[in-house]
């Protein structure tokens, strides 16, 4: 039974009209399969990257400390102990790689801005060396008629402020509001589009909870803490921007999945929900609404765990021109009365990532393009209907180069293709899709995998001189720009 199939059969066994109305915005199931692939004629197609997965140049030009740094500098966190040090040296080669995005007729470039580069200790006056290089490559971008979208935290916290609490400090919303204003003085008469944060779920849940990603921490009652004081600073960088210039269009990238219940049972099934307010909902309808979705902690300890003061509704309100989606694949969630650390969630979700029957990428991730059509629309409906932006998709394949020094990863083409499918189906049905970014442009540093999983449409060759190569599905995904349609 496939997982749409499941969720129907458990809407009939449960017989409950609220939850057969909510599941079947989950699941889609109004779906058709009508194969048109045509994209709006205005789309832009793109890609994306991340400072610290790109970069390198850790020291140079008074880049401070970053958690990353510190957290793959400590043997044991990174497979191989691998580190983001030299990475694909985008710091040096950033034309190169403007030019291969080019060459692949792209029209948007996701990138991020590395705060400990822009403020090193992460207060006081901006580091001017790093602010340049962020104009240089904004200017490069530009030149190259790509329209620059960059993401002002994809997770490189300054050391110095993890170590004064981190996230889970309130105090660092402030500093983060400082540091937008930064960026945005500097950046703000080139760049019209701006994402504040790139998957707030996982560098608090994967950083403060599960401890695998920097700073390592294992704290759920510090990582509950850490996204309020995400919350509060999204509101606040939203307002440093607005104030720079009213104009400007704000988002943030939310990664979302679609959550199955790990049975039929009601109870896995109101788990399911529960995890989607949980983890799709946290942060964008806090900006909405100005209050977490209801249901998710228990009410009577929710402001006590997250550290919630009389008036951060106000400051967490964000009326965000548009929404960044990250999708790769769903999750499973069953009802454990057990709990999972967090008081009061009694329940358990679980990247769908273990060994089982559904195809997966060479990192593990389970490939269920349909989920990219029910998380689309579903995220549309919730959100008001936003325009959205698909901020990242794509897959790890480790495909070697043959004796030429090709890379035929057959695929990563089928992958995508599977999933732009779904995405012109989701348009096709009301979703305001007006941008898709593949990750990744090239190959590059993989958080705790290290250089381990590839999720280029180029390839590098670390160990020699950084060489890029287009991939076949590089040169796949050009033509698809080029036709704006899927092939
Ligand atoms: C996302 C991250 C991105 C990249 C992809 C594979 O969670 O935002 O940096 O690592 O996964």
């Amino acid at each position: 039974m496939n997982r749409r199939d499941l969720l129907q059969s458990t809407i009939a066994l449960a017989g409950v009209a609220a939850c057969a109305r909510s599941v079947s915005a989950a699941t889609g199931a109004a779906a058709s399969t009508d194969a048109t692939t045509e994209f709006p004629a205005d789309f832009l197609w793109g890609a994306a990257t991340a400072a610290y997965q790109i970069e390198g140049a850790w020291k140079e030009d008074g880049r401070g400390e970053s958690v990353w740094d510190r957290f793959a500098h400590t043997p044991g966190k990174v497979l191989n102990g691998d580190t983001g040090d030299v990475a694909c040296d985008s710091y040096h080669r950033y034309k190169d790689d403007v030019a291969l995005l080019k060459q692949l007729n792209l029209k948007t470039y996701r990138y991020s801005i590395a705060w400990p580069r822009v403020q090193p200790s992460g207060k006081g006056p901006a580091n001017a060396k790093g602010l340049d290089y962020y104009k240089r490559l904004t200017d490069a971008v530009l030149e190259a008629g790509i329209r620059p979208i960059p993401t002002l935290y994809h997770w490189d916290l300054p050391q110095t402020l993890e170590d004064a609490g981190g996230w889970p400090n309130r105090d660092t919303a402030e500093r983060f509001a400082e540091y937008t204003q930064i960026v945005a003085h500097a950046l703000s008469d080139r760049v019209n589009q701006w994402l504040i944060f790139n998957e707030p779920k996982t560098f608090t849940g994967v950083g403060y909870w599960q401890g695998r990603h920097a700073p390592g921490r294992k704290e759920p009652l510090q990582f509950v803490r850490a996204t309020h004081t995400v919350n509060l600073a999204q509101g606040m960088a939203f307002r440093a921007l607005k104030a720079q210039r009213a104009s400007l269009e704000i988002g943030s990238a939310f990664d979302v999945s679609p959550m199955f219940p790990a049975t039929s049972s009601y109870a896995d099934l109101a788990a399911a929900e529960r995890w989607h307010k949980f983890q799709n909902l946290w942060f964008v309808h806090t900006a909405q609404h100005g209050r977490y979705p209801d249901g998710v902690l228990p009410p009577h300890q929710q402001d006590e765990l997250l550290g919630f003061r009389d008036g951060d509704d106000k400051i967490m309100r964000a009326d965000l021109d548009f929404i960044g989606l990250n999708y790769y694949a769903p999750f499973i969630v069953r009802y454990a009365p057990e709990g999972n650390g967090v008081p009061g969630l009694d329940l358990q979700g679980k990247w769908a990532d273990a060994p089982g029957e559904q195809p997966r990428t060479d990192i593990g991730w389970e490939i269920f393009p349909e989920g990219f059509y029910d998380i689309v629309t579903r995220m549309s409906r919730e959100t008001g209907n936003l325009p959205i932006e698909i901020t990242e998709n794509g897959a790890s394949y480790n495909t070697p180069p043959d004796a030429h020094g090709q890379i035929h990863d057959a695929a990563r083409i089928d992958y995508l293709r599977s999933h732009l499918t779904e995405l012109s189906h989701a348009i096709r049905d009301g979703a305001r899709v007006r941008a898709y970014h593949c990750w990744s442009l090239m190959d590059n540093f993989e958080w705790a995998y290290g250089y381990s999983q590839r999720f280029g449409l180029v390839h590098v060759d670390f160990a020699n001189k950084q060489k890029r190569t287009v991939k076949d599905s590089g040169a796949w995904y050009a033509k698809v720009a080029a036709a704006n349609r899927v092939l």
